[in-house]
């Protein structure tokens, strides 16, 4: 079992993940993309979630949704609110998607069905939770959640391939949206558009959530975007939660090596010199390093790291990482400040 959250101050959260974990059946073998992964949401809330390709982000928002398709299995709970999904038959699981949870999935613009009109998707939503709304309020609310994300009315009479990339984005988050649910997860909303389209974009996700008090969970590769726009960032590697904390606290005093590395690899205008990357491939989940599954890449990597898996430990209320470092006088930060002291960038490797 993963450590107890320790119980934060402010309102009940709107969303609770206790112990989520998928387990995919491939020809090779079976692979836990998702590993007891357990953390909170408050009403409203901004958490990020990053790590590299093939990390589990993606399969860990499917879960939530519970959409992780057989022989593909999910374990753990998840809440929204009172209502726990993991558990639900099909048909309160279909009432509950897109109600509690909205999605706008990884690559939504090819999401869109090419041969049917924009009105008619975002009907279908509509109608399937509610089939008794008549023609004149879906009309209105199709309207409505458009001019939500800031695109005209008559959009609705078009199809996918008739928009432009961002078009199309506004689109998906029209349809996350369109009924108001208390979270939404944006799988890589951004990472198709131009610099300029992406910034709307958030702006959009941004006024959404403010007004509709969504809690957002966004995930992406961008610590950057990352750090502008989420209020708490986690971060995940091989298919386990490695560090979740404010994000604030987590750029200024990360304790997990990979955070540091995420991190340092974030090119800064001020800072000419090294470009860091993370040295190494992330493992195959089908033959995962013993103990922690990082340490093959990790710098600072000791002895016991190859003996025992590290436990969640809590740094103050809403910060928490797996990483044996912890138990260390001075931990990550005193090794980092070591290592700056002896040969700075010696260790992290690069490229100029
Ligand atoms: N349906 C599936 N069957 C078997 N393995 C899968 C399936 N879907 C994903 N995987 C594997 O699970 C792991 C996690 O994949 P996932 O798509 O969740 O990663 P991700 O973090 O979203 O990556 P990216 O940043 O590239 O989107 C990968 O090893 C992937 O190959
Ligand atoms: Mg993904």
């Amino acid at each position: 079992m993963t450590a107890a959250v320790p119980s934060r101050e402010g309102p009940a959260p709107v969303l609770r993940v206790e112990d989520l974990c998928v387990d995919y059946f491939t020809d090779a073998g079976r692979l836990r993309a998702c590993d007891q992964v357990s953390f909170e949401l408050g009403p409203g809330q901004r958490l990020g979630l990053v790590g590299e390709s093939g990390s589990g982000k993606s399969t860990m928002a499917l879960a939530l949704m519970r959409m992780i398709k057989p022989p593909g299995k999910i374990a753990g709970r998840v809440f929204v609110g009172d209502d726990e999904l993991t558990s639900m038959d099909d048909n309160a699981i279909r009432s509950a998607r897109m109600r509690l949870i909205g999605m706008v999935p990884q690559a939504a613009m090819s999401a869109l069905n090419p041969v049917i009109r924009i009105r008619a998707q975002i009907a279908d939503v509509l109608q399937v939770h509610e089939p008794a709304m008549p023609d004149a309020q879906v009309k209105a609310r199709i309207a409505e959640v458009l001019e939500a994300v800031e695109l005209r009315p008559e959009v609705a009479n078009l199809y996918p391939h008739e928009l432009s990339g961002g078009m199309k984005q506004r689109v998906c988050i029209a349809i996350a949206v369109a009924l108001r649910p208390k979270v939404i997860i944006a799988d890589e909303p951004t990472s198709a558009l131009d610099v300029i389209v992406q910034r709307q974009v958030m702006d959009t996700i941004g006024r959404l959530q403010r007004e509709m008090n969504i809690a957002v969970i966004l995930i992406g590769h961008d610590m950057g975007l990352m750090a502008q726009f989420v209020d708490r960032l986690s971060v995940m590697y091989a298919g386990k939660l490695a560090e979740i904390g404010p994000t604030g606290e987590l750029f200024a005093r990360p304790t997990h090596p990979y955070t540091h590395m995420l991190i340092s690899s974030l090119p800064t205008l001020g800072k000419k010199g090294v470009f860091r990357g993370i040295p190494g491939i992330t493992p195959s989940l089908l033959s995962l390093p013993s103990g922690c599954y990082f340490r093959t890449r990790c710098p600072y990597a000791m002895p016991i790291c190859s003996e025992v898996t590290p436990a969640q430990q809590a740094h103050g209320t809403d910060h928490r990482s797996s990483c044996h470092l912890s138990n260390v006088e001075g931990g990550l930060t005193g090794r980092i400040a070591a290592e700056a002291a002896s040969v700075p960038d010696a260790r992290m490797g690069g490229f100029s």
